[in-house]
């Protein structure tokens, strides 16, 4: 074993996590493991894994169920994309008859990425493809004093180079786990322990002061603000809900009656938008019981500006097309975004 993975793999097998994901070679549970895993740290998404594998034991399970079902089990993880993603895969590899064993039939299934697709390749079949993720892009970035954007083309396919060349053909899925987890434990993005790091003698970064300063970004991304304005009309026992068709953010999730204004507004102005006064005439009992304060919710490219508006009617709930009437009782049964859902825990403890 060489110097870097000499000292790397030792380190790895006196500090691993003990994880579901690690000791199965069966990719549809790896696959689920490294999409849940994307955007959600370990902790958060240890228990959506273990829920959605009891949930769906086989790829065959998951394909079968129905879409709404497959997101409310991955209600509250967020980038919803993945899990409608996951579903439209399981078809894929049902239609197959075999999940794929190389990187390349694997990075053709829907919402697979390079990442994604060398992380089951080697978890999985051995395949010798270096699997890289923000984690790896730390520890290599810091390592050589690679300075280059990772968030750029050029950046990620340097460090692509560097993770490869350094991979020990014969320990392929060991060492992608062992990157990752350095990544996640020692080479953190705060406070790493470089005091107790067994690569500090060969780290560029350490040597340069410039460990706070690696991966460098060049931070392209632009995020969009949205002002949305929810209406939650209900009866005491039933609300209105809607199905999100635009494919924008959370498409078919579920939410409350949506008035989105292209700036602020607030409950001194909600009566004069349109669309609130529209709703208003249909509901012309409706007690206005008054509003939320702003809250500002991050996603990954939009900052969504949110109030909420409570809207109490007497009798039964009118249901325009495109909404549907849902007893409170039945919520459960419906994927909505946190941040509604969090809403409604709090007026209906749901
Ligand atoms: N993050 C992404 N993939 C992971 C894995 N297989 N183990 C731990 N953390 C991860």
């Amino acid at each position: 074993m060489d110097e870097i993975c000499g000292p790397l793999f030792e380190w790895y097998d006196k500090h691993k996590r003990n994880l579901p994901w690690r000791d199965t070679r069966v990719p549809y549970y790896i696959w689920i493991s490294e999409v849940i895993l994307q955007q959600t740290r370990v902790a958060q998404g240890y228990d959506y894994f273990v829920r959605f594998i009891e949930h769906f034991p086989t790829v065959e399970e998951l394909a079968a169920a129905p879409e709404d079902e497959v997101m409310r089990l991955w209600q509250g993880l967020g980038y919803y994309s993945r899990a409608r993603n996951l579903h439209a895969a399981a078809k894929q590899v049902v239609a197959l008859g075999v999940f794929p064993c190389t990187y390349e039939g694997i990075r053709e299934l829907k919402g697979v990425g390079d990442y994604t697709a060398a992380a089951i390749a080697s978890f999985a079949f051995d395949v010798p493809k270096a699997a890289v993720d923000g984690n790896v892009c730390r520890v290599w970035a810091r390592l050589f004093g690679i300075d280059v954007p990772i968030d750029t083309a050029r950046g990620k396919q340097q460090i692509t180079e560097v993770a490869q060349a350094l991979m020990p053909v014969e320990y392929a899925a060991k060492y992608n786990q062992a990157v990752m987890e350095f990544g996640a434990l020692q080479c953190t993005p705060q406070s790493p322990r470089c005091d107790e790091c067994p690569l500090a003698h060969k780290c560029v970064a350490l040597a340069t002061g410039r460990v706070g300063e690696l991966p460098m970004k060049s931070h392209k991304t632009k995020v969009v603000p949205r002002y949305m304005s929810y209406l939650y009309i209900h009866n005491g026992r039933e609300l209105l809900l809607h199905k999100r068709t635009a494919n924008d953010i959370w498409l078919n999730l579920y939410e409350l009656p949506l008035i989105e204004t292209p700036s602020p507004i607030g409950p001194e102005d909600i009566f004069r938008v349109p669309d609130f006064m529209a709703w208003h005439a249909m509901l012309p009992d409706a007690v206005y019981e008054g509003a939320t304060g702003t809250v500002k919710h991050v996603l990954s490219h939009r900052v969504l500006h949110t109030i909420f508006y409570e809207l109490v009617v007497s009798g039964p709930l009118p249901c325009p097309e495109g909404f549907v009437v849902v007893p409170f009782v039945e919520l459960e049964h419906y994927a909505l975004p946190r941040l509604i859902e969090k809403y409604l825990e709090e007026k209906i403890g749901r």
